[in-house]
């Protein structure tokens, strides 16, 4: 099956590929962007070891010291490409409402023109010869267990090599993807380029990309093309671009949900099992809770993690949502990660491990800002630069990027769950929405009801991080941590929550299931003295706790205008100092703070008024009667 696509260039097929389509398209690519030659990833180790030995010959990697961070690797990016860029990120559908007003748009045909067919005014496409000089992978992929039926599979062509063996830890890939494609499966097609064309006999740098960005998702056709940059998001198609923005289409097509959300299971002493989906904003700590160690105090009890950053969730003929993780390891935030904020993670990152943009250190291995109370004495910067605790405190450098991340597999994790690849996937309980905010939201509320559940995660705030690209610490509406996941309009995806809703109430009347409680909670509020007044991490698990006894019905606490929350004495605070007054300040609520906030929905709303939900305004009305009278 080797057909030459232009002069010297050959596919490559190997002879287990069937699927005539998928090859007519690697040749339609190849020929586009010019590729020097094709690769066909197995997904196998031999090949994981071939391609990170390349890299390491090309200064992409450095290959970490053996003895204390066996087979694991050091990537440093360009320095202005080390962040997911929102403001570069296209869903181009048919109709500009349909992507909403919280998403870029362009009309399919000229953001085509731009990228693939070339412009009326003679401007080349983007792609065109954009692969020159480099070879083209090609990465058949799962989001989910390799044939089950919850699964989808993606096909990601591009001409980076650090990406091919980051998708081998993030998804299941390789042949045995393209066995179950066989000879007519469905595919998401995914193309991704560096936008770094290489001339004969120029030298290729360490970590090439290109100033020019554009993270396109036509949703109509399923299709993904990623220009330009070569870091996280916005080159490992599998994560946001597919299981976020596209699967999010097809879950409102198909009536499933595809969230930004962690899943977590929690066992009781008593062997009673839990499970847990949250969505937080990028680096907020999904990584951090989906590994939980619970305190002594709740001895017998055990957090398990299913995934860290997404879930698809389908419900079923008995009334529950089921969720699988379509990941199969983890691109966590590494600064602020050391053994007290999240053991298990860092037992996860002891070997088999890819980082980017942290620090070297002098003996070969890596460190963060937080790995360890004390710094290193010397180390050299995600920038290459040499770094001493003296340099950082006259300049402020950081020794790893703040966005800077590990990529590691999911077995590597010492508490990952034991059902994390049950194609079936794990009933949902609860759910949970939390922003990262210093001020007027409560450690935990309780929705009343489903809608006010949705409510609360459709006017969540958070404030900015590092993980996109722009200004951090900045307060904006993120509903469901979904604003820069959306594949569709985001009052559309809101009706199909309230919808979800609806279905789900109906098969529960003749099942007998309750539907998932759903709670808001805000780990992050700041005291008078600027400093975070509840100690998160595994201290979280209190808060859990109270959840579950909520589930189970014995739970209390005090209705206020949002909802419900614990007050000081239905929280277990055995081993933990935290007092009364400590308490108040996580669970206040200022009127005055709630009533600009309120305002701040409003304008939400206003944005969103177009297909925006009537039960949504209605119900702000009734809290702000209830705000009004308390
Ligand atoms: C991530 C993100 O990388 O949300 O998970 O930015
Ligand atoms: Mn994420």
């Amino acid at each position: 099956m080797n057909q030459p696509v232009m002069e010297g260039l050959r596919l490559n097929v190997p002879a287990y590929v069937k699927h005539q389509q998928l090859i007519t398209w690697v040749a339609e690519i190849a020929a586009l962007t010019q590729a020097r030659d094709v690769y066909w990833c197995d997904g196998s180790q031999a090949e994981y070891d071939r391609l990170c030995a390349q890299l390491v010959a090309a200064g992409t990697f450095k290959k970490l010291n053996p003895a204390l961070r066996p087979n694991s690797f050091l990537a440093c990016s360009d320095p202005s490409d080390v962040a997911r860029v929102e403001d570069r990120t296209y869903i181009c559908s048919a109709k500009k409402e349909d992507a909403g007003p919280t998403n870029n748009w362009m009309a399919p045909a000229d953001m085509r023109e731009l990228l693939q067919t070339g412009q009326k005014d003679g401007t080349p496409a983007l792609f065109k010869g954009a692969m020159k000089g480099r070879t083209l992978y090609v990465v058949p992929f799962s989001m989910g267990p390799i044939g089950s039926p919850i699964a989808h599979i993606g096909v990601e062509l591009s001409d980076s090599p650090y990406v091919a063996v980051n998708m081998r830890t993030m998804t299941r890939m390789g042949k045995a993807v393209l066995d179950v494609l066989g000879s007519d499966g469905v595919f998401v097609p995914c193309v991704h380029t560096v936008g770094a064309p290489l001339e004969a006999g120029q030298t290729d740098v360490k970590w090439p990309c290109n100033q020019t960005k554009y993270i396109v998702h036509y949703p109509e056709t399923r299709e993904i093309w990623s220009y330009g940059s070569g870091y996280g998001g916005n080159a490992l198609l599998g994560k946001k671009c597919f299981a976020l923005r596209i699967a999010s289409t097809m879950g409102r097509d198909q009536g499933w949900l595809a969230e930004h959300m962690l899943i977590l299971g929690v066992t009781s002493p008593e062997r009673k099992k839990y499970h847990f989906a949250a969505a937080f904003p990028s680096a907020c700590g999904k990584t951090n809770f989906s590994m939980l160690i619970p305190p002594a105090a709740f001895d017998g009890w055990k957090v398990t993690t299913i995934g860290d950053d997404i879930a698809w969730i389908k419900p079923a003929a008995d009334g529950r949502l089921y969720a699988i993780n379509p990941e199969a390891g983890y691109f966590g935030v590494a600064p602020g990660t050391n053994t007290l904020t999240n053991f298990n993670c860092m037992a996860s990152l002891n070997k088999d491990v890819i980082f980017t943009n942290v620090a070297l250190t002098d003996e070969g291995d890596v460190w963060w800002e937080g790995m360890t109370d004390t710094p290193p004495a010397h180390l050299i910067d995600w920038q290459g630069k040499d770094w001493t605790p003296a340099i950082a405190k006259e300049t402020g450098a950081k020794a790893a990027h703040p966005n800077a991340r590990f990529t590691v597999s999911a077995i590597n994790n010492p508490a990952l769950d034991a059902e994390w690849d049950n194609p079936a996937g794990v009933p949902i309980d609860a759910f949970i929405f939390g922003g990262r905010r210093s001020t007027t939201v409560p450690l935990v509320t309780e929705a009343r009801n489903w809608v006010e559940g949705v409510y609360m995660a459709a006017t969540m705030g958070s404030e900015t991080t590092a993980a996109a690209a722009g200004q951090q610490g900045v307060v904006r509406r993120d509903p469901f941590a979904m604003l820069p996941f959306m594949g569709y309009n985001m009052a559309d995806y809101f009706q199909h929550w309230l919808d979800m809703g609806k279905k789900l109430a109906a098969l529960c009347a003749t099942s007998g299931a309750k539907l998932p409680q759903i709670y808001c909670v805000n780990w992050f509020r700041k005291g008078a003295d600027g400093k975070f007044v509840w100690p998160g991490y595994g201290e979280n698990m209190r808060v859990l706790k109270w959840m579950l006894d909520r589930v189970e019905g014995s739970g209390q606490g005090e209705e206020h205008a949002f909802g419900v929350t614990p007050r000081y004495q239905d929280i277990n605070w055995t081993g933990l100092n935290f007092t009364q007054e400590q308490f108040n300040i996580t669970t206040h609520i200022d009127k005055a703070a709630w009533t600009t906030e309120m305002k701040l929905h409003d304008e939400l709303f206003q944005q969103l008024a177009y297909h925006l939900p009537a039960e949504l305004p209605a119900t702000k009305a009734m809290i702000e009667t209830r705000l009004a009278a308390e």
